[in-house]
């Protein structure tokens, strides 16, 4: 493959961040853009000098080879099974799909097609989560509890944001970056306490969980919709024998390496965005398994993993049954 042509669903912000990502690849060119909203389309294209196209199949006539699904959260499951059914490799931006059996449905599709596809779950490149991934995988640091907390500041901009019918719940938002966090830090969860309840909005916008993961591991998850943009409204605190790793959002990370030792820290306020918050490496990442046919750092089955924790959270609260244990 000589050059890997893109095509884009949703222009919106994060589209427009993986295009400017995109374009500055040289093995990378940007055929068209497609967006409900046709006029932004139109104003997107003309800055990539690219088409406006209607549908993915003009898209794979036009000889697309990757689709970058970057629309609204519900749209994601019908965008990429219709891309695979085209013969066109997907980025799809975190929610892969807003319901476990649409997850599962996708991954058995792919599992028929000599496909590549990625989940855009960006955190897994971001600087301070490599940096503590390093620690663990390195054994600076033996992970034996946590605590993590995911927080937004309200659900009003976009309003839609309250929508449960188009965002697919608040944890599908923000919070599914940190439960695919757990994951990739620390382990697979094998059971949980769930409590949530409808504080400030309509959807369910305050949550509590204790987790147990597979390796023994505990820690707590918090996330609150309605908590004003306070900062460092991510964190991460992972609990080693008098030591521990500890992130403030995408800007800082600090790793206290013992009692009465120094604290090694890193500040990356002057980091471009882009880069600090891995969506370069991500998509740097993503074209390179493209071109070379490989499977992707964050697979269709962590898409599906993560969407179960989101699937059992809301069964825990809904159901009336807090305690939950995760199967598959
Ligand atoms: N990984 C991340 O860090 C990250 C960050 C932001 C957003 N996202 C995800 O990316 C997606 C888009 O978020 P955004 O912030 O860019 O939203 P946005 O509202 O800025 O952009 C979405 C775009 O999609 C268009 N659109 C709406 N319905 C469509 C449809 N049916 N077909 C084609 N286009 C359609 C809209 O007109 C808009 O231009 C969401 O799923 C969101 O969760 C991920």
């Amino acid at each position: 493959m000589d050059k890997v042509k893109v095509g884009v669903v949703g222009s919106g912000f994060i589209g427009q961040v993986h295009l400017e990502i995109l374009s500055s690849f040289e093995d990378v060119q940007i055929l068209g853009v497609m967006d409900v909203d046709r006029e932004r389309a139109r104003i997107v294209a003309e800055k990539f000098n690219a088409k406006v196209f209607d549908d993915l199949g003009q898209m794979r006539d036009a000889g697309v080879d990757v689709v970058y699904i970057t629309s609204p959260n519900r749209t994601h499951f019908d965008y990429a099974m219709s891309a695979l059914d085209l013969g066109l490799n997907v980025f799809c931006e975190k929610p892969m799909t807003i319901s476990l059996r649409d997850a599962i449905e996708l991954e058995k599709k792919l599992k028929e097609k000599n496909l590549v596809f990625q989940v855009g779950h960006n955190r897994r490149f971001a600087y301070v989560y490599k940096f503590m991934k390093e620690k663990i995988l390195n054994g600076s640091v033996k992970p034996l509890s946590f605590q993590i907390k995911m927080n937004r500041g309200e659900l009003l901009n976009p309003p839609w944001t309250s929508d449960r019918n188009y965002t697919g719940g608040f944890l599908f938002e923000s919070t599914i970056h940190l439960f695919d966090m757990v994951r990739w830090l620390l382990g697979d969860v094998e059971e949980m306490y769930v409590l949530g309840k409808k504080s400030v909005y309509p959807d369910i916008d305050d949550w509590a969980i204790v987790m147990k993961l597979k390796n023994g591991l505990i820690g707590t998850f918090t996330s609150c919709a309605h908590a004003s943009w306070m900062i460092p409204f991510e964190r991460v605190e992972v609990y080693g024998e008098h030591n521990m790793l500890m992130n403030e959002e995408m800007e800082k990370v600090h790793f206290c390496k013992g009692l009465g030792k120094e604290v090694e820290s890193h500040d990356f306020m002057k980091v471009d965005f882009k880069e600090k918050w891995g969506y370069v490496e991500e998509n740097r990442i993503f074209i390179d398994c493209v071109k070379e046919k490989k499977t992707p750092p964050v697979t269709v089955s962590d898409g599906v993993a993560v969407i179960r924790i989101i699937d059992a959270c809301y069964k825990a609260v809904e159901g009336g049954n807090a305690h939950v244990r995760l199967e598959g």
